[in-house]
């Protein structure tokens, strides 16, 4: 059933800050879905389905709060450990997400992306996020980038894999070899770093998750599982972000 969104119209209302006090890009581990599931005493897939409802509404939300960059960890390289059943239900997740919405997102200039190892994926997953980001790619509102098949040493390794062959064929010397250059050969080249990382479901770890990117980002963490995750609640997040001061290692 289609939850309410925007009705393939601009969303209404607008979240008032000043603008140099939203964060551009907003990262968030989506953890708690199984447990949400669990204290209903209803099958983990449940927790994932309504953890869907939850992205519709933040998306939404950062879209009125004019935020940049939205990346959302979708599905892990450690994910592949859970039951089979668990991982294709979850795999099925973004087209039909996508099936539903996608008018919705191209009618508020949302760009898709995915930041991930997208071979490893089941064609459908692929081929619905590749045919989104063929149709969003010239838009330029929130860049929604799904962390699908993602994993923070997975993707060090494949860029200094790369970027050695790189050196190796002459391209650029190793005396030229900086952070940015580094960072171009990632997942999220091009994509300003995250300033505000977002954890649900209460665990205060990383998960493997964007290890270089979120070298000088905020963190904020909730207790509150991510299918109760609400609008309120991002805003939260956003207004402590606001009171934090950032010297990234300066006084
Ligand atoms: C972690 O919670 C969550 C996941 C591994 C899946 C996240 C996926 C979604 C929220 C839906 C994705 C939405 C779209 C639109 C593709 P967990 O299962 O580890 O929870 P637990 O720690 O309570 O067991």
């Amino acid at each position: 059933m289609k939850l309410p969104f925007f009705n393939n119209k601009q969303a209404e209302g607008f979240v008032h800050y000043p603008n140099d006090t939203i964060p551009e890009h907003i990262a968030i581990i989506m953890d708690g879905n199984g447990r949400w599931a669990k204290k209903r005493a209803m099958p983990r897939m449940a927790g994932h389905k309504e953890g869907v409802s939850t992205v519709v509404k933040i998306v939404k939300t950062a879209v009125k709060c004019k935020v940049k960059v939205l990346t959302l960890y979708t599905f892990s390289t450690e994910n592949w450990k859970r039951p089979k059943t668990e991982i294709e239900f979850i795999l099925r997740l973004p087209k039909e997400f996508l099936s539903i919405y996608l008018p919705d997102l191209i009618a508020n200039n949302v760009r898709i992306e995915i930041v991930g190892d997208r071979e490893k994926l089941p064609a459908h997953t692929r081929e619905a996020i590749e045919d989104a980001m063929e149709r969003t790619r010239y838009n330029d509102g929130l860049l929604l980038n799904f962390a699908l098949n993602y994993g923070s040493r997975h993707e060090i390794l494949h860029a200094m894999k790369e970027m050695f062959s790189d050196i190796n064929n002459g391209k650029f010397p190793l005396e030229e070899l900086d952070e940015q250059k580094f960072s171009d050969y990632l997942y999220t080249a091009g994509t300003k770093e995250p300033d505000l990382l977002i954890r649900t479901g209460g665990e205060k770890r990383l998960s493997n998750f964007l290890l270089w990117q979120l070298a000088y980002t905020e963190f904020w963490f909730t207790d509150i599982l991510w299918p109760d995750f609400s609008e309120k609640d991002f805003l939260q997040a956003l207004e402590e972000y606001r009171n934090r001061k950032r010297r990234y290692g300066g006084l």
